[in-house]
């Protein structure tokens, strides 16, 4: 395989409500059965996400090093793959709705969900992390979480601090997301790889319809509204490295910063 090739995929899955230990066993499953170098879960991919309070999420969050992703950190050392995925994250006694990279030497690095959605303000912390991109095995991956998407600076920062890919667990109820992201990777000339749930919780129904933009805006594949689906794609790196989109314009060097507002 050419260097600069990767495989890079999502998986949309029904995730059962309060039952970490058996989504867990679904994710393993899954990680151990497919050839990928990368591959991007839904958010809140343990617990489920329509928690009451504070005080029952609490009941299904993890710290980072809990042993309980001991299994996926081996499986991502032992054969050199990268896995993406949302939990709710306790951390000296916050909660935040984070998502975890586990790189392909089992390291664990967690970004929290910088915009919060409805309900989730009076369940999570705001994210403190910020967005940042890690380089796992020469790809440049960054992180957002679901409706950090309607913010298109979340997508844009990431792009501008070098990320190839951006990997957005999501729970999605409204029907915009995916169009939106076509053009957040063609704005930034990066690919997308939207990782939504299915099924239902409570008042909230999850629309499926996964998908994996090129930097082109080329929607590589989206899955269907009803049915779970693992999708996985070889992709070229230097597409996102090219941020030129004719002879006189480069996305990043056109900019008139001085004339936005920030
Ligand atoms: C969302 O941010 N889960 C809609």
């Amino acid at each position: 395989m050419n260097k600069c090739q990767s495989k890079i995929g999502y998986a949309q899955i029904d995730i059962a409500f309060k039952k970490p230990e058996k989504n867990l066993e679904k994710i393993l499953k899954i990680v151990k059965k497919y050839d990928f170098d990368l591959i991007v879960f839904p958010e809140l991919a343990l617990s489920g996400y329509d928690f009451k309070n504070k005080k029952e999420l609490l009941n299904f969050s993890f710290e980072r090093e809990d042993k309980i992703f001991d299994e996926i950190s081996n499986i991502c050392k032992t054969s050199s793959k990268i896995v993406v995925f949302g939990f709710s994250e306790k951390s000296d006694g916050k909660i935040f709705n984070s998502s975890l990279l586990i790189d392909e030497n089992g390291k664990r690095y967690v970004y929290r969900k910088t915009h919060l959605f409805y309900r989730e303000t009076i369940l999570f912390e705001k994210g403190d992390t910020g967005f940042f991109v890690k380089d796992c095995k020469g790809i440049k991956i960054g992180m957002m979480i679901c409706f950090d998407w309607i913010f298109p600076e979340s997508s844009r920062s990431l792009a501008l601090k070098g990320c190839d890919i951006i990997a957005h667990p999501s729970n999605l109820v409204l029907p915009y997301c995916q169009d939106a992201m076509i053009t957040r990777s063609l704005e930034n000339r990066v690919y997308s790889i939207t990782s939504n749930r299915l099924g239902g919780e409570g008042t909230y129904h999850f629309t499926g319809k996964s998908q994996i933009v090129s930097p082109q805006g080329i929607v590589l594949n989206r899955a269907s509204a009803h049915s779970e689906k693992i999708y996985i794609v070889e992709i070229a790196l230097n597409l996102s490295r090219n941020k030129k989109i004719n002879r006189y314009n480069d996305i990043f060097k056109c900019r008139r910063k001085d004339f936005y507002e920030c």
